[in-house]
């Protein structure tokens, strides 16, 4: 800048006529190209830097024009946990298309196992997700996250709309056995504001009332096999429980989770398939495996009361 300034302007000077004059002319010319120099860059320093950055030096320079922007993030899973997603992860160390590159399902899909875990897959066997899968090629991530720019939502449009940092905010606390309807409100208005950008309120209020109908069926048959457990505990050994016991966290940790996941991302796969027949199947198989448990026992019980007749059924001899 400087230098085209100089050439532009200061060699172009010996054109007037007296030493003094030209003198003048020179300095002059030379301290205006200076400041408009000095002034561009500033302005360039305001406008957007182009890096690259660490991520303290994102944070710091941020905290600075959107302190939300960094509060919101710190109060999310993201920002807590010796920050598992920091500025860098999503946006890249530069301001080179920082905005896209992080708008990219790929962005989050990476971090969140693939697309073979639950998380993902239910979103992409879910219609949103089945639509951008076709129609990839189109799609402009150029677009914000708001006002139905995107023909169906991608992670962060739902996690992150309008730029939201706390990705926390669109999500319950996870123990799924626990019904919390305070939090579950909080969150059900946070998702809605994001729903009602494509679809009607009236849609969606039926939606989450039938989702939430879902996962306390689901729940309940969780506890119906806990019941069936803590009465087999008393009447077992640890070891002769076991296999039920795996069943049983299995059927918590992933079933139920799957009932979650399939009313949470809208996956008829993941309520239908991997989530409501799956925890029928176990519950068949617990009920299956702790009757037997029963009726091994009871035989036993028989035996034991026949052995002062000796194992042979035959009474001993006084
Ligand atoms: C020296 C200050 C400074 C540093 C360091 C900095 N930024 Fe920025 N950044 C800005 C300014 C100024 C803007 C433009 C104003 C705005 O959009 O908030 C901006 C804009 C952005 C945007 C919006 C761009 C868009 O296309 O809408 C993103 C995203 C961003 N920065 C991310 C980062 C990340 C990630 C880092 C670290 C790798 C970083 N910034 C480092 C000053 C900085
Ligand atoms: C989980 C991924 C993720 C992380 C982590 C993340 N961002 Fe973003 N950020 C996004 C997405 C997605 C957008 C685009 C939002 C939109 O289009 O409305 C965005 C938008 C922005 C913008 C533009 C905001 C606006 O309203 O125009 C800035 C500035 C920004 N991020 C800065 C940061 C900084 C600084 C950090 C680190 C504290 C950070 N981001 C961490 C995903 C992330
Ligand atoms: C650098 C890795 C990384 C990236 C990139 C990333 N995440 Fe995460 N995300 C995590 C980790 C780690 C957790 C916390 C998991 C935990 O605490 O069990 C998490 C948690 C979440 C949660 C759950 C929050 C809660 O309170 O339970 C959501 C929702 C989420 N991420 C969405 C996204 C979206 C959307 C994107 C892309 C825009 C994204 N993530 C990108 C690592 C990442
Ligand atoms: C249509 C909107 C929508 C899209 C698209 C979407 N999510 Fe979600 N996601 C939700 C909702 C709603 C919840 C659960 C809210 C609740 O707790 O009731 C959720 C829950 C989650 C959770 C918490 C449960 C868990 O498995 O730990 C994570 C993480 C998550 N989403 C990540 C993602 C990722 C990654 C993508 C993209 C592959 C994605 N989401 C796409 C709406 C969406
Ligand atoms: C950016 C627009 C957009 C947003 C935001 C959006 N959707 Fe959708 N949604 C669509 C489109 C488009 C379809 C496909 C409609 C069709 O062709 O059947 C769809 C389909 C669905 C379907 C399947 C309907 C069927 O007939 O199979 C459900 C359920 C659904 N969306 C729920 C939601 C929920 C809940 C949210 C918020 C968490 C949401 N959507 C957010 C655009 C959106």
């Amino acid at each position: 800048m400087l230098i085209i300034c100089l050439y532009r302007f200061v060699v172009n000077a010996e054109a007037a006529e007296t030493r003094r004059r030209r003198v003048f002319i020179f300095t002059s010319k030379l301290l205006a190209c200076y400041f408009f120099s000095v002034i561009t860059l500033f302005a360039s320093e305001g406008l957007v830097p182009a890096g690259m950055f660490a991520n303290h030096q994102c944070i710091q320079c941020h905290e600075k024009i959107n302190a939300k922007l960094i509060t919101n993030w710190r109060k999310s899973r993201h920002g807590k946990n010796d920050e598992a997603a920091n500025c860098v992860a999503c946006h890249g160390d530069s301001h080179n298309d920082a905005a896209v590159k992080a708008r990219q399902d790929e962005t989050c899909t990476g971090c969140h196992g693939g697309r073979d875990e639950p998380t993902v897959h239910s979103y992409t066997s879910s219609k949103h997700g089945l639509i951008l899968k076709l129609e990839k090629k189109e799609w402009d991530w150029t677009q914000p996250l708001a006002q139905a720019n995107y023909r169906t939502p991608g992670c962060a449009y739902c996690h992150m709309h309008t730029g939201e940092h706390n990705i926390s905010a669109s999500v319950r606390d996870m123990d799924l056995l626990q019904e919390n309807s305070e939090e579950i409100k909080t969150v059900q208005d946070t998702v809605r504001s994001v729903c009602q950008d494509c679809h009607a309120p009236r849609y969606l209020t039926r939606l989450f009332e039938n989702g939430e109908k879902m996962l306390a069926i689901a729940r309940m048959k969780v506890r119906e096999a806990k019941n069936l457990l803590l009465q087999a505990r008393k009447n077992s050994t640890a070891e002769e429980l076991e296999a039920v016991e795996k069943q049983y966290k299995k059927m918590q940790s992933v079933h139920l989770k799957n009932v979650y996941l399939g009313i949470s991302h809208q996956s008829p796969d993941y309520q239908w398939w991997y989530g409501q027949p799956a925890l029928d199947g176990d519950l068949l198989r617990i009920k299956g495996a702790i009757s037997e448990l029963i009726r091994i026992k009871a035989a036993n019980g028989k035996e034991k009361d026949c052995t002062p007749t000796g194992g042979d059924g035959k009474a001993k001899p006084d």
